[in-house]
Order: C-alpha cells, then sequence, then structure tokens
C-alpha cells in the first residue's frame, strides 16, 4: 500500500476511488486526521492531510510521529509526501515541480524521533540519502513517461515557520547550498526513515523565497493559490501515473 501525504493545496485526492475513512490510532497521539483509504489504478492507497482536512494545523505543530506511524501500522510500505515550498534557485520558479534528492534542517523543539530512550538500545539511523533513491526515481520516470516535467534533484531547506523567511535567510540558506525552502520536510523524512518505510517528496514551488524576484519586497500570495491550483492537477496525474506501475 503506498502512503501520500498531502500538503498545501491537496487536502484530498480526486482520483482516489475512496473505500473508508479510519481514525488511526497511535502511541504518539493523534494523527493530523483520518486516514482514507482507497485505491488509485490497481495501487491500494492510504492518504492523510498533512495539515488537518480544514489545513488548520500549522508545520510546528503537525504530529509527524503519529502521521507516519499511522501510514505504517495500516499498512503503508512507502509513502510519497507532496509539499509546497518556496523557490531559492534561480530556476525554481513558482509551477516548478521538484523531486528533492538531500535536506538540510532547521527546524526546533519537534518530537522528531521515535526513540524515547530507556526502550532498548540507541539506534542512530542512516541518513546520508534522506530520500528514498527507488521511490524517487519511480516519480521521476512517471513524470518523464506522462510529459510532465519535474526537476530532479534539489536541496531543501526546512524552516521551522510559521512565519516565512527573511530575505537575509534566504540568502544565508542559499549558502548552505539549499534550492528551496518548505517547513514540513522535518522531521517527517527522518521519521520515515526510522520506520525503515522508502519515502520522497514530490514538492511544488508555489513562491519565490524571501527576497528573490517577484518576492524581493515581500511573498507575492497573491498567485500562489492559483500556483498551487495547476500544480496540483499535475501532480495527481503524476501520482496515478506512480499507481499503474
Ligand atoms: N518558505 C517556507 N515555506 C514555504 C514557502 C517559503 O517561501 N513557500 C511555501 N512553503
Amino acid at each position: 500500500m503506498l502512503g501520500i501525504i498531502g500538503g498545501s493545496g491537496l487536502t484530498q485526492l480526486a482520483n482516489l476511488d475512496v473505500s473508508h475513512r479510519e481514525v488511526v490510532r497511535t502511541p504518539y497521539g493523534e494523527p493530523s486526521g483520518p486516514l482514507t483509504f482507497g485505491r488509485i489504478g490497481c495501487r491500494d492507497v492510504a492518504f492523510i492531510a498533512r495539515h488537518g482536512h480544514g489545513h488548520t494545523i500549522p508545520p510546528h505543530l503537525v504530529n509527524y510521529r503519529a502521521n507516519m506511524h499511522a501510514l505504517e501500522s495500516s499498512g503503508a510500505t512507502a509513502v510519497v509526501s507532496v509539499a509546497s515550498v518556496g523557490g531559492i534557485r534561480s530556476d525554481m520558479a513558482p509551477g516548478v515541480l521538484v523531486v528533492p534528492h538531500q535536506i538540510v534542517d532547521y527546524t526546533w523543539g519537534r518530537e522528531m524521533t521515535f526513540q524515547s530512550g530507556g526502550d532498548g538500545p540507541v539506534v542512530h539511523v542512516d541518513f546520508t540519502d534522506p530520500y528514498d533513491e527507488e521511490v524517487r526515481r519511480r516519480l521521476l520516470d512517471v513524470a518523464r513517461r506522462i510529459g510532465e516535467a519535474v526537476v530532479d534533484g534539489a536541496v531543501y531547506a526546512t524552516t521551522q515557520g510559521p512565519r516565512l523567511e527573511t530575505a537575509a535567510e534566504i540568502n544565508r540558506l542559499q549558502g548552505d547550498g539549499a534550492d528551496i525552502v518548505g517547513m514540513t520536510g522535518m522531521p517527517e523524512a527522518g521519521l520515515a526513515r526510522e520506520l525503515e518505510l522508502p519515502y520522497a517528496a514530490l514538492c511544488v514551488v508555489a513562491n519565490w523565497a524571501a527576497g528573490r524576484a517577484d518576492s524581493a519586497h515581500g511573498i507575492r500570495f497573491d498567485s500562489l493559490e492559483a500556483v498551487l491550483q495547476l500544480s496540483m492537477v499535475r501532480i495527481r496525474r503524476i501520482i496515478e501515473g506512480f499507481c499503474a506501475d
């Protein structure tokens, strides 16, 4: 079964043939909402909206542990995360789809591990390559096959939010090697790795990051919704293709 975590702009999957919804209990508390189970093509899917159904949970308050645990305990064997990001690199314009290959984590104060101490030996999971290469490759291959342009590789800086960054912070992130910036990439990817769940992200650039291009004097929110809506149609097509494989 494929787990799909939907971000801003993707609170439901129109192409999901729903069988049932379930509130999944976890040792880590409540997930962001009920999981929606069903099929896309010939693949069983479990979907969860990261920010809740009405988009009410800000990035720093998402219960990432509960979401990931709920997907795993429900039988997900791989997870695709959909996330909107800001574009830092000059080719990361609004509307670009990208499958990142690396992460820099600037978040703090989030519950970011399943290890609580005292319940077994300490485990240091390998996180050299934070995304699963097979899931990444499949997303990219499907996109190519159906004619959707998707950029292969980007360094995803995960900031704490919920506020957006300053222009100087974006300059610093770029100096650190970041190409895109979002608020939910971590601890999600790290938790998936702890559970040994193959995980990759399909990101849509929603806006230029602070201080860049038309965000030189403030983030332009007016076009953001339109960009997300158009991009989600493309993302649904890629997910459909992914499930048809
Ligand atoms: N910064 C951080 N997170 C984001 C942005 C951004 O500019 N756009 C969408 N998510």
